[in-house]
């Protein structure tokens, strides 16, 4: 295969990119997306602070341009994200306890509803566990309405897109021995035993020097995976843009038969959140193939 979404296909998986929708008029940009990528995440479009940016009032303008390109172009979308300490508007903001709850459910209800049978994997809550030695949830307006948070959340989500695989999503749960990374799949183990709808784990890896690849990252996948729930790596992008941590990530992937596909966080350096000097996608901001790619298409 000649395409990184064509070699993934070649094992049933997938491999995507996140998409800005006000790059959809470059057509460098869009040319390679269009050719290599076969599953799209919106970069911002489908986030709270977008789709509700007040309460009840709802715009999809921004994440249908993006859906639409993507399902125009033979692709499908991961949407992202329904519930998360971040990105919210300020009228979520300034809320609290059950009246910030209701307003969770109907941003769950009235996002999904717009997009119902539309999507192929949703990330419901994003990044609600702490970072350090805790393994405990992060402190947030949301985490304040009491624990059960997050499963009502997937208990709304399940309900009203029955179709969507539903996924919890995160950054820094990429090495096994963290204790975020634990906290996590203790959660993960509860609500599989409890019944609570859950179908998948998104792992960010957004590794830079803090937070490295690390080679237990296999170990990571496949103990989701036992769980018996799908992993993606879902926002992979490696400051320094080694190809040789690039293929160790490719290859753990495919290692693990329900990590079913790779995400990259843009698609030139010059999209990166990052910013184009920590060099961290697999194309350069001129739009040519870095090793990094190479190394990608030739592990899958
Ligand atoms: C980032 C986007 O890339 C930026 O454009 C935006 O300014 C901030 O959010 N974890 C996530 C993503 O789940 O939504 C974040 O995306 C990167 C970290």
């Amino acid at each position: 295969a000649s395409t990184l979404g064509a070699a993934a296909a070649q094992s049933g998986r997938y491999f995507g990119t996140a998409i800005a929708s006000g790059k959809l008029g470059d057509s460098n940009y869009t040319t390679i997306a269009n050719r290599e990528f076969n599953m799209v995440t919106a970069e911002n479009e489908m986030k709270i602070d977008a789709t509700e940016p007040n309460r009840g009032q709802f715009n999809f303008s921004a994440g249908d341009r993006v859906y639409n390109w993507a399902v125009q172009n033979g692709k499908r979308v991961r949407g992202h994200t329904l519930a998360w300490y971040s990105q919210q508007p300020g009228w979520m903001q300034s809320l609290s306890g059950s009246s910030l709850r209701q307003a969770m459910i109907d941003h769950i209800n009235g996002v999904m509803s717009h997009y119902k049978g539309k999507i192929a994997y949703w990330d419901v809550v994003n990044e609600a566990f702490a970072d350090g030695n805790s393994g405990g949830r992060r402190d947030s307006n949301l985490q304040r309405t009491g624990n059960d948070w997050i499963e009502v959340a997937f208990r709304t989500a399940r309900a009203a897109d029955p179709a969507a695989k539903l996924c919890y999503n995160d950054y820094n749960i990429d090495n096994w021995s963290w204790a975020k990374t634990q906290g996590v799949y203790n959660m993960v183990k509860d609500f599989k035993q409890r019944g609570v709808p859950i179908d998948c784990v998104g792992l960010q890896s957004h590794f830079n020097s803090n937070s490295p690849y690390n080679s237990n990252y296999r170990t990571t996948i496949s103990s989701f995976a036992a769980l018996g729930v799908d992993v993606a790596i879902t926002e992979l992008d490696i400051q320094g843009g080694s190809a040789q941590t690039y293929a160790s990530v490719v290859n753990d992937c495919l290692a693990v038969s329900r990590c079913v596909g790779i995400t990259v966080w843009g698609v030139r350096d010059s999209d990166s959140w990052l910013g184009a000097n920590t060099s961290p996608l697999l194309f350069d901001g001129n739009g040519n193939k870095k090793a990094a790619y190479t190394s990608v298409l030739n592990a899958l």
